[in-house]
């Protein structure tokens, strides 16, 4: 029987530099052998992609806070059962751009839905499956801010939410990372991007041994 894959996710507000390091740490685990699938959230598989395009690319009309929670729950499942857990399954490393903690940290600590609603769905939707590991990119938002304007990947709706908004995310990303420190390592994303790969790389190696 093949051993089951580990399933890793990348987390962080806007500009934090998550597509770089997820690229960097792919090529990293499949230069010591393993079988890497790359994916993001929302999306990753067929229907989920096409929620996706409601969410993010749905022009600049404004969700509800509990109707984009659902939707990204809606994508979550479709994810989960197309792409991760057969990948899983199957003895791949995952890795994912973005994964329930950023519905806690966007739709929860940005917009204020209610976090027993978001348990009960992160309940409903994922039981008792969490990531091996999740690294949080941190960095200062006005920092993230200027990075994602600089390669027009900020969109509008992001754009339009102001500083304070982004400040709760930040803080609600940490606070992620304080309550669950045996998942979770918070990595400086301000460092240079080489450096962040070796810290990536080096939590990689600390917390998930078979690396
Ligand atoms: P991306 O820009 O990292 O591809 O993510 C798309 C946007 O969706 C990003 O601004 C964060 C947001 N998002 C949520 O609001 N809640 C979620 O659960 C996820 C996965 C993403």
């Amino acid at each position: 029987m093949t051993a089951q894959g580990r399933f890793i996710t990348l987390e962080g507000g806007e500009g934090a530099g998550k597509s770089t390091q997820i690229r960097r740490l792919a090529e990293a685990l499949r230069g010591r052998g393993h079988t890497v699938v790359e994916t993001r959230e929302p999306g990753g598989a067929p229907a989920a992609e096409r929620i996706r395009t409601l969410l993010v690319e749905g022009g600049t009309e404004s969700w509800d806070g509990m109707t984009e929670a659902l939707l990204h729950f809606a994508a979550r499942r479709e994810h989960l059962l197309a792409t991760v857990w057969p990948a899983l399954e199957s003895g791949s490393w995952v890795i994912c751009d973005r994964f329930a903690d950023s519905t806690l940290a966007y739709q929860g600590f940005g917009h204020g839905v209610d976090r027993a609603l978001l348990d009960a769905l992160q309940a409903a939707v994922l039981g008792d499956f969490r990531p091996d590991l999740t690294l949080i990119l941190d960095l200062p938002v006005e920092e993230g801010l200027k990075r994602a304007r600089s390669r027009g990947g900020l969109e509008d709706r992001y754009e339009r939410m102001g500083i304070e908004f982004h400040q709760r995310l930040r803080a609600g990303f940490l606070e992620i990372a304080r309550a669950e420190p045996e998942r979770c390592i918070v990595v400086d994303a301000a460092q240079p991007v080489d450096k962040v790969t070796g810290a990536i790389l080096a939590a990689v190696r600390d917390r998930l041994t078979d690396s």
